[in-house]
């Protein structure tokens, strides 16, 4: 099965299918995703909380997206790869965008970037598309604008702002963007949004009515308990198997019943004797 590509993500709209993505930040859970066919792979920049333990999207920085990055593009043979970028590594110049998200395609073997912002944004996003690297787009509630909006807040819900963030989808959308995620808005904002488009919308907490949803790996799987947002569901909860599976060990190892014969390598006795 070749790599899919934004052609064959953009196929899921045209064929007016759904599909689910998820985030990732490592070999292994990239290997899971591959296993259950799942498009697209964000290595989210929320790796900064799930993987770092960063109180926020902020602190993260572009080494350590670069390493997370490279994991999951090994972990993954069949995804497209949507690399983060962190905070500042592409607001400041375009030149310092263009850098960047170059390091995510040549050194960690990304297939696109996704970058925060509206219209404020389009010319980075232009530039970045300009160079052949593929953007994704992310509108809504902006992570990354956590002390501009005073914490997380759903946006959209008073006219001014509706029109804003629909302003910023079409903008995005002229600028090049291959998708767009919507973060945190009103479902029904996000339906007329997905119907003014002709690029796949990915929801994440905007309803139903998006072509495609992105979840946090740790969020959907009960990995991270530090608070779990109105908009994910827990598919199951992995930390308490986790927890239970150490308690076990812990206590086979304490009570001697760990390792057994069956894990031990035994010594040639003619050997152990010249010892
Ligand atoms: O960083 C992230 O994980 C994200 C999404 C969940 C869209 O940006």
């Amino acid at each position: 099965m070749p790599r899919y590509s934004i052609n064959t993500i953009q196929k899921f709209k045209d064929n007016k299918e759904k599909f689910a993505t998820l985030t990732a930040y490592d070999y292994t859970s990239a290997r899971l995703l591959d296993r259950v066919g799942i498009p697209l792979i964000l290595v989210g920049d929320s790796a900064s909380m799930v993987m770092y333990g960063y109180d926020t999207t902020i602190p993260v920085s572009m080494d350590e997206m670069l390493l997370v990055t490279s994991a999951v593009v090994r972990g993954s043979k069949e995804a497209l790869i949507v690399a983060d970028m962190p905070f500042m590594s592409y607001q400041s110049s375009i030149d310092k965008a263009l850098e960047n998200a170059g390091k995510f395609i040549k050194k960690s073997g990304a297939g696109a970037v996704k970058l925060e912002g509206g219209t404020e944004v389009c010319n980075i996003i232009s530039s970045i598309v300009n160079i052949g690297i593929p953007v994704m787009g992310h509108i809504g509630l902006k992570p990354q604008s956590f002390h501009q909006t005073s914490g997380y807040k759903i946006q959209g819900k008073s006219i001014n702002d509706a029109e804003k963030i629909m302003l910023d989808a079409i903008e995005v959308q002229k600028a090049g963007v291959f998708a767009i995620v919507l973060e945190g808005i009103p479902s029904q904002l996000a339906e007329k949004i997905t119907e003014s488009v002709s690029i796949p919308t990915i929801g994440i907490g905007a309803g139903p009515s998006c072509d495609g949803q992105i979840q946090v790996f740790h969020d959907i799987l009960g990995l991270f308990d530090t608070f779990i947002p109105k908009h994910t569901k827990q598919f199951a909860n992995i930390g308490n198997y986790i927890v239970q599976a150490i308690e076990e060990y812990k206590k086979d190892v304490i009570s001697g019943e760990f390792p057994t014969a069956d894990n031990c390598i035994s010594m040639d006795k003619n050997i152990l004797e010249k010892l």
